[in-house]
This record gives structure tokens, sequence and C-alpha cells, in this order.
């Protein structure tokens, strides 16, 4: 039996809402949640792929290049989230959402889509977002920093440049532990070939280590004339910050300690109560004595967590806005700002 069809009797057997009327005609319509459908799935790499995703209704069609989309697909019975960035340029004319995906080592999404995305899946999807993008219009003369897959959301800028004939002037750092890892290979050559103004880089740091600040500044003498976008693992992003005051940079783990919250006694009226520092989020206190919330990204994007305080104040790591009593909050990013009560 087709799963269309044993869907539809699963329903029948239900009360039906609007919205599973039309999920029966057309998976991507749902006004509850935004939804695409994984049209083409190509394999850069052993370890990568590249998934083309046809957005569901409602989704909003535009982004800017460097932002990154939520992605929420089910995994051995629950859905799991995870943001990536998005590869293609703005704009494409088909409508497509392009991401690239490496599969990481404790990336249990990565590996899940690398090992096992189809054409044909539906996933959730959470709408473009992000401040890592291009300025408008393009800054005259820019500088690319980027390690291992932390080239995809520049990718995107470079295609964007691309499309629209940008006649500026951008260098660009990579670095890949080795080359045969290097993603988005020959386009990156055939671009380097195409354009006068393009200046491509390429360190394997297996051989020569990682470009050092002293190195940056040699290589690019006029880094001040320029707008600089930076993506890879944290430590090299904390150093280009600590160094280069005007770097732009996107970081896609949580940043802990990021405010001042103290920390305090979470409570989850009758199911227990626990003692955290401000590090710890309240979904990871809920873990630390089995109160299991439910959660989806654990990265403050699906929403998943959405939790209401009965007391007490808690903050958002990511911001440091607070939310109060009476106030709905993502307990996968808010940590205590004193002792909290939940409303469960
Ligand atoms: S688990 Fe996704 S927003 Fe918290």
């Amino acid at each position: 039996m087709g799963n269309r069809l044993r869907s539809a009797f699963r329903l029948l057997s239900t009360p039906l809402q609007p919205d599973d009327y039309t999920r029966l005609v057309n998976p991507l319509w749902s006004k509850r949640e935004l939804r695409g459908q994984i049209e083409r799935v190509i394999r850069p790499a052993d370890d990568a792929v590249e998934l083309v995703i046809k957005p569901g209704w409602g989704v909003p069609a535009d982004f800017r290049a460097g932002q990154y989309i939520g992605i929420g697909v089910r995994v051995d019975g629950r859905f799991v989230w995870r943001s990536y960035s998005l590869t293609n340029a703005p704009r494409s004319a088909d409508g497509m959402l392009h991401v690239t995906v490496k599969a990481q080592e404790q990336g249990r999404l990565s590996q899940h889509l690398v090992a096992h995305a189809t054409p044909g899946t539906i996933v959730r999807l959470a709408a473009p977002a992000g401040d890592f993008h291009l300025s408008e219009p393009p800054a005259p003369k820019i500088l690319f920093i980027t390690a291992g897959s932390g080239i995809t959301p520049v990718m995107s800028m470079l295609r964007d440049l691309d499309a629209r004939d940008y006649r500026g002037d951008v260098v660009h750092l990579h670095s890949v532990r080795d080359r045969n890892g290097l993603l988005f290979g020959e386009e990156l050559q055939r671009l380097t070939t195409e354009h006068d103004g393009y200046h491509l880089t390429v360190r394997e740091t297996g051989i020569d280590g990682r470009f050092s600040i002293e190195e940056i500044k040699e290589l690019v003498p006029d880094l001040d004339d320029r707008a600089i976008y930076a993506c890879g693992p944290s430590k090299m992003l904390d150093e280009l910050e600590a160094n280069l005051p005007k770097v732009h940079t996107e970081r896609f783990t949580l940043e802990r300690g990021s405010t001042d919250a103290q920390g305090g006694v979470v409570k989850f009226p009758g199911r227990g109560e626990v003692e955290v520092d401000g590090a710890t989020t309240i979904l990871e206190a809920g873990e630390k004595i089995g109160v299991q919330l439910p959660y989806g990204c654990r990265m403050g994007i699906c929403a998943t967590c959405t939790q209401q305080l009965a007391d007490g104040t808690a903050r958002d790591l990511r911001t440091g806005e607070t939310h109060e009593a009476g106030e709905r909050f993502r307990a996968c990013v808010c940590v205590p700002a004193g002792d909290v009560e939940i409303e469960l």
C-alpha cells in the first residue's frame, strides 16, 4: 500500500482538521508548519550532500546571500533540527533552496542526511534568517576567510556576486585539512578563471597549518579597506574577532556564558528541581534530573522546546533578552537568571 494511501486510512479513522485534508492532496501544503520537499540530492563528496529543496506553502522565497535555514527531519521517529547555510544565490529562477551538508563527527542529522537523503522526502523548514549576509550593495572590496564547511554561506555570496556580475575585488582565504575534502572545488576554479577580481588561496592545514593573523595581514595589506566575512571553527573566529574589529562572523553553535545570568534553582512542579549555573540551559537542567522537555534543534530555531515561566526570570543566551513570569521562552537557549519555576 502506498504511503499516501496509508496516511489517508489513518486520517480517516480520526477527526480531520482542515490541514489534514490539504496534506492529503499535497504534502507541501500546511498552515501549521513550514515544509519543503527534497527534489534532488547531489553528492559533491563522499561525506557531503547538496540538497535541492522545493519550498512549500508559506516559506519566504527571498533570502540574502549568507543566511541560513532551519531544517527538521524525522530521524528514528523524532524530528531533529539543525540550521544550514543556504548555498545557492538568492532569487533563483526555479525558486529552489540549496543547502550543502557535510557529515560531522558528532552530527546526528548531518550523518543521517549524507547517508539517507532521498528525493521526495518532506522536511520541515524554518524561515531563512541570520545577520551574516552581504551588504546591499556589496562592498567594492571584500575579504572572505573560511575553513572547512564554513565555506557554505560564502558560496552563496560568491554565487550571488557572480550572478550580479559584480566588478569589485574579492580576496578569499580558505582552509581545508586536505584537498580531498575541498567542497565546491570545480566551481571555485571556474570563478577564479572567469573573474579577474576573485583571488582564491586554498591552504591545506594538514601540511601548512592554518592562516595566522600575521599571514592574513601580509596577504591582504589593504585589510582596513575591505568588508570582511569569516565562517569556520569557533577558535578561528575568536582569534579573528580579537584582531580584526570589522570582521562579520557566522557560528553554528550556541555561545555559552555570553550573558551574565547567575543561574539558580530550576523547579519543574511535581517532577523535581535542580540547581544549575548560568551557562546551563533550562532544557539541560531538566535532563539532569530526568525531566525530558520536548526539543528539536537545540539552537533556538524550531520552537519545539517552548515553555512558559511560572515564576522568576530566564535569560536568552543568544541575545541577553529576559523573559519574566507568564511569558513563553525557548528552553534550549534560555538559562535561569535566579530561581525559576516552569509551568508544566
Ligand atoms: S529545540 Fe528548537 S528552539 Fe529549542
